[in-house]
């Protein structure tokens, strides 16, 4: 990849890339919202469908892939480690792998933007080849913690050269030249980890395992599956799992299709229930079970959200979810869902902060080393709109009163697209608008929120 450290790479949209300009915004009481939406593709699915296209032989092709900034930079490095990356149309893509064992060394650094994801499963694929890569990021991606992917990487062989204080961007690795197999206890539940682990170990001779104590998504073990690996998942503890991959498989390319994001779909969703008399259907919505923990807590809090037809749509359930308004009340979400809707607390507290009584949401450690410092990032937001609530330990507690939020306040979003996009949903329901530092990094996500809410009726300036 040919751009350093501190540019920006470019958008198949051209005009969105974050951090090209800082962009305020301001949402505003609207009126019920109602109609038909799809959001964009799985953010988690669309950067493993570009790593599975470079690590097979042959042509990979991609429908619906998500063409946020996160999964571009993803693109860019596939491409920088050998593979043809092309976009035929509208979410269509075809990318033309090289193989496990066969990738080539980067001719300049590997840079991420703000995507930990791409950045941290990327970290895996490297690791399991003899090159060198430097990878780098914004602002937001060199506070976040890589130890966690580092320490099991470096128990497979992999050498790490440099990188900054305390194990962060930028850093420069060497990848095995005889990665090891291993058997790795993640000392979080993180799909990140588990995946990077599983990279690296598909170069490895034998059998790599992870197990985690809390399951986390499984798209890695179900594409990895797919495209012919040997690998097995069982239950380990009350809520835990034990992948095994067989290393050196040969890898072969199939179509994938990639389903709508529960994460992305979380905010009509949320912005429908609290918005007095909307009514909305968002389409084709991924129901995998280890990513709707948000639908599970808002049934719980009484929202109406019916599933009109659940289906399967390239090997994941989906569903069409109307969604009404509703009076939502207090609930508590237990800790152990915590890695079933990570991405969705800031959304989470804003319908609480809608709802009467008490939210209180157990267990949040791991929304410190998020985009942002999300825990905080959200206590501050509802600080700046009236919005009663309480940091306790890890744990967030949002007290609702029942009625519209008061609003009226102006957010510091932190490079965090969810930070953004949560609280412009608020400002949709509240007295008085709320406004957003920044929206550009909307665009690592969900490029096409703000127009797909203003069809809904949302009211945006
Ligand atoms: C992701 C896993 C989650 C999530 C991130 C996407 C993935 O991170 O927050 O947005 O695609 O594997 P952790 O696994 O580190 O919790």
């Amino acid at each position: 990849m040919a751009h350093g450290p501190s540019s920006h790479g470019s958008s198949v949209h051209g005009s969105s890339a974050p951090g090209a300009g800082i962009r305020p915004m301001q949402a505003g009481k609207s009126p019920a919202l109602s109609g038909t939406c799809t959001v964009p593709g799985d953010k988690s699915i669309s950067h493993r469908s570009l790593i599975l296209g470079l690590l097979a032989v042959g042509e990979t092709t991609v429908s619906g892939l998500l063409e946020g900034e996160d999964v571009m930079r993803t693109a860019a490095a596939a491409r920088a480690l050998g593979a043809t990356v092309d976009h035929l149309g509208p979410g269509a893509w075809r990318v033309l792998g090289m193989g496990v064992g066969t990738l080539l060394e980067p001719k300049g650094v590997l840079d991420f933007g703000n995507a930990g994801t791409g950045s941290r499963l990327m970290m895996g694929v490297i690791g399991g080849h003899p090159i060198t890569a430097t990878i780098d990021g914004d602002a937001s991606l060199r506070k976040r913690p890589m130890g966690r992917i580092l320490d099991p990487l470096r128990k497979m062989g992999v050498e790490v050269i440099s990188a900054a204080d305390g194990n962060r961007c930028p850093l420069t690795i060497r990848g095995a030249h005889d990665c090891i197999p291993i058997e790795y206890v993640t000392p979080v539940p993180s799909a990140q980890i588990k995946s990077a682990v599983l990279f690296c170990g598909l170069n490895a001779p034998g059998e790599t395992t992870v197990i985690e104590a809390e399951a986390s998504r499984d798209h890695t073990e179900k594409m990895l599956a797919y495209f012919g690996a040997e690998i097995r998942s069982e239950n380990h503890g009350a809520h835990g799992r034990k992948v095994t991959l067989k290393g050196r498989p040969e890898l072969t390319p199939r179509p994938i299709v990639v389903p709508a994001d529960p994460s992305s779909a979380a905010f009509p969703i949320v912005a429908a229930l609290i918005v007095p008399g909307s009514e909305i259907t968002v389409r084709s919505v991924m129901m995998n079970p280890l990513r709707i923990g948000l639908i599970t807590t808002l049934l719980e809090m009484g929202a109406d959200i019916t599933e009109l037809e659940r289906r399967i749509e390239g090997g994941e359930e989906v569903a069409d979810l109307r969604v009404r308004h509703s009076a939502l009340k207090g609930v508590f979400v237990p800790a152990e869902r915590a890695p079933s809707m990570i991405d969705e607390y800031p959304v989470l507290a804003v319908a609480a902060a809608f709802a009467s009584g008490e939210t209180r949401m157990n267990g949040l450690q791991e929304l410190r080393v998020k985009e942002s410092d999300r825990l905080q990032a959200v206590a501050d937001g509802l600080a700046a709109n009236g919005v009663q609530h309480e940091i306790v330990g890890d744990d967030l507690i949002v007290s609702g009163k029942g009625v519209r939020a008061p609003g009226g306040g102006l957010v510091a979003t932190h490079m965090d697209h969810r930070i953004a996009m949560s609280f412009l949903v608020m400002g949709l329901a509240s007295e008085k608008p709320v406004g957003v530092d920044d929206t550009s990094f909307i665009a690592t996500s969900f490029p096409d929120f703000v127009p797909l809410m203003t069809r809904l009726g949302g009211v945006f300036s």
